[in-house]
């Protein structure tokens, strides 16, 4: 199935830019690869000067600076990193690149067949520890189990992925209010009680990563997904506040800002599959593993914020800048779900 946008489906962007306008941003800012220097990597073109040094793109394997290297704790017998939003599209190809660098998962989703599969092709193909907890995460007492049931198990969490999430849409005047409240439980109360639950341990033993899911649609009022894109925006500012509390305390935090990904997201969130492959122009589409193999590169190297593709870092770079009070009555036009 395909994806949907995180964002919104018509014309939509990203970030939250229609499709012309993220053509017209996206060939407005392309480099000259012959002449364009990276800021990060200093060698590859791409440079999105919208976007901070710590918020654009993640090098090339292997080239991570001193400082930034190691930012994700090696793997060890009796660590673990907890995904949660294990059973489907980024959160499982997030789980498969932590487990092919030799991390033991222990995987979090509701639908606890699809994650003992998943544990079992991990365990098999990378001879790692794979855990699973079938839990709903809108439940507070069940993630209030979740470091007791761990530490039972003789684990204590170095990587937790706050992943697991997903959109309504609709305008809030005719919002279904159980789901609206459903979404902010799963999309930001999770984000921040899972947080709270593992970073002090991360804290005392000096060593650890987060990386929190959020969005393109992080960067501006999205209409029709209202509850969404602010959830995303809180995840986003949240992240970074909380990235520079532990900035000298050995744990690193990361925000990872995906554009359209092909995974279930769309479905659930009452897209139609036409609706979803028109959202958005082709060339900002990208696959779960591509977007989990940038992100936990990004993890490796320490990022704050990363955003995979250069036609999504150029559409968060546009949106971040534009006028939202018109770029949010843009987008209410645009929106299938608004007409
Ligand atoms: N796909 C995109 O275009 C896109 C773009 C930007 C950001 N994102 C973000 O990426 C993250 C992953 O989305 P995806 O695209 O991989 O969508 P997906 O394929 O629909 O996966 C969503 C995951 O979240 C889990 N989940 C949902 N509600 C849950 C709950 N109450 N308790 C436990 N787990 C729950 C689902 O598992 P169960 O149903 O088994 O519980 C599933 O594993 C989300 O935070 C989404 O907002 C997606």
């Amino acid at each position: 199935m395909v994806p949907p946008i995180d964002v919104a489906r018509s014309t939509t962007t990203t970030s939250a830019l229609a499709p012309d306008a993220a053509r017209a941003a996206a060939n407005a800012a392309a480099p000259d690869p012959t002449t364009t220097t990276d800021r990060v990597s200093g060698t590859r073109p791409g440079y999105v000067p919208a976007l901070g040094p710590e918020e654009c793109r993640v090098s090339p394997a292997g080239a991570a600076s001193y400082d930034q290297a190691m930012a994700l704790p090696p793997p060890s017998p009796t660590s673990t990193a907890l995904v949660t939003g294990a059973s489907s599209g980024i959160g499982a190809a997030l789980a498969r690149e932590l487990a092919q660098r030799g991390h033991g998962v222990t995987l979090v989703a509701r639908r606890e067949a699809r994650l003992t599969e998943l544990a079992a092709e991990l365990h098999k193909a990378h001879g790692v520890r794979s855990e699973v907890v079938a839990l709903d995460l809108t439940d507070a007492a069940a993630r209030g189990g979740l470091l007791g049931t761990l530490a039972e198990r003789g684990l204590t969490v170095d990587v937790l992925v706050n992943n697991a999430g997903f959109t309504t849409t609709g305008p809030v005047h005719r919002s279904d209010r159980e789901r609206e409240m459903a979404m902010i439980r799963t999309d930001v109360e999770a984000v921040i009680d899972l947080c709270s639950i593992f970073l002090p341990g991360m804290v005392e033993r000096g060593r650890g990563a987060v990386l929190n899911v959020a969005s393109t649609a992080a960067f501006q009022p999205l209409p029709g997904q209202a509850g969404y894109g602010a959830s995303k925006a809180f995840v986003l500012s949240y992240t970074r506040a909380v990235r520079a509390e532990v900035r000298a305390k050995g744990v690193t935090v990361t925000a990872l800002c995906p554009g359209p990904v092909k995974t279930e997201f769309a479905e659930t969130g009452g897209f139609t599959k036409e609706e979803s492959e028109n959202s958005l122009p082709k060339f900002m589409w990208l696959a779960a593993a591509e977007v989990a193999r940038i992100a936990v590169l990004g993890m490796e190297q320490g990022k704050g914020v990363v955003i995979p593709g250069f036609a999504n870092r150029v559409g968060a770079g546009f949106a971040r800048t534009a006028p939202h009070q018109a770029l949010a009555a843009f987008l209410a036009r645009q929106h299938p779900a608004l007409k």
